[in-house]
């Protein structure tokens, strides 16, 4: 894969996303975010790649893997108006198929498309499958921790910010109720991420972004949830039990590990 590649691959991603363009303001709100969340993955791919990659072609690859990622997310919009793929469809699968409908990777080589498609077919998926390809299972795993890092902002952005600004399918439509459900909970002291059937309502999502934590691949990434201080500020949009600031300590000292020299 070569620079014009990338280029020929951003044009085509910004065409096809403006044919999804709404004039409904808080549809439009939705989609704005996916197109922002695109980007910033992007730019947290560029940091991993370059921590890991010596050679161009891979990070270039890398990085398409990244901003097709979430390309099922505008198709999956427009038909659905909801991001939750329980309720719509597989958007990661939904995605790949774009991509190849569109014949948008046909230009490279025969490799190199697989790598891509894998990311962007299995980004979403609740466990990463044993691809048999080294090098798709790296991307795949790149892409899926950058996909969280950035989530984790967005999320802070709207919760920490002005509620009027939030796009409706920010927490992916759940209520904002009080309390949380114990399973979620659970999660975090067992050290596993939180499946998104146990959500009920807003805190539960809160919780399950925080469980995110012990899914991290790389300690690059765990070093950037670190420096970010993401951990803590969805703590505190969260009721302050005893609980949940014991989740907090686990959380810390989990990271605290993961990361040390
Ligand atoms: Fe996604």
């Amino acid at each position: 894969m070569r620079e014009a590649d990338a280029e020929q691959f951003k044009e085509w991603f910004s065409g096809y996303t403006k044919t999804f363009h709404s004039d409904d303001k808080e549809e439009q709100k939705n989609i704005a975010l996916k197109i922002r969340h695109t980007s910033e993955v992007c730019s947290v791919m560029r940091q991993l790649a370059a921590a890991m990659f010596p050679d161009e072609n891979s990070r270039l690859v890398a990085e398409a893997a990244a901003l097709f990622h979430d390309v099922g997310r505008f198709p999956q919009y427009a038909e659905y108006k909801t991001f939750r793929d329980s309720i719509s469809v597989n958007h990661g699968k939904l995605g790949a198929e774009v991509l190849v409908r569109e014949r948008v990777l046909a230009g490279l080589p025969e490799h190199e498309q697989a790598v891509i498609l894998q990311a962007v077919q299995f980004h979403n998926a609740f466990e990463i499958p044993g691809l048999k390809d080294g090098d798709a299972l790296m991307v795949l795993k790149m892409v899926r921790d950058a996909d969280k890092l950035d989530i984790w902002r967005i999320y802070l952005g709207f919760y920490e910010g002005d509620p009027a600004d939030i796009a409706s399918e920010a927490g992916l439509g759940l209520p904002d109720l009080p309390g949380y459900s114990d399973p979620v909970l659970e999660s975090i002291f067992n050290r596993q991420t939180a499946s998104l059937k146990d959500l009920r309502c807003l805190n539960d999502f809160t919780l399950m972004l925080l469980s995110w934590t012990y899914d991290l691949n790389f300690t690059s990434s765990a070093a950037l949830l670190a420096e970010k201080g993401y951990v803590s500020r969805l703590i505190s949009l969260l009721p302050q039990t005893p609980d949940v600031l014991r989740a907090r300590e686990e959380l810390l000292s989990y990271l605290r590990a993961r990361t040390a020299p």
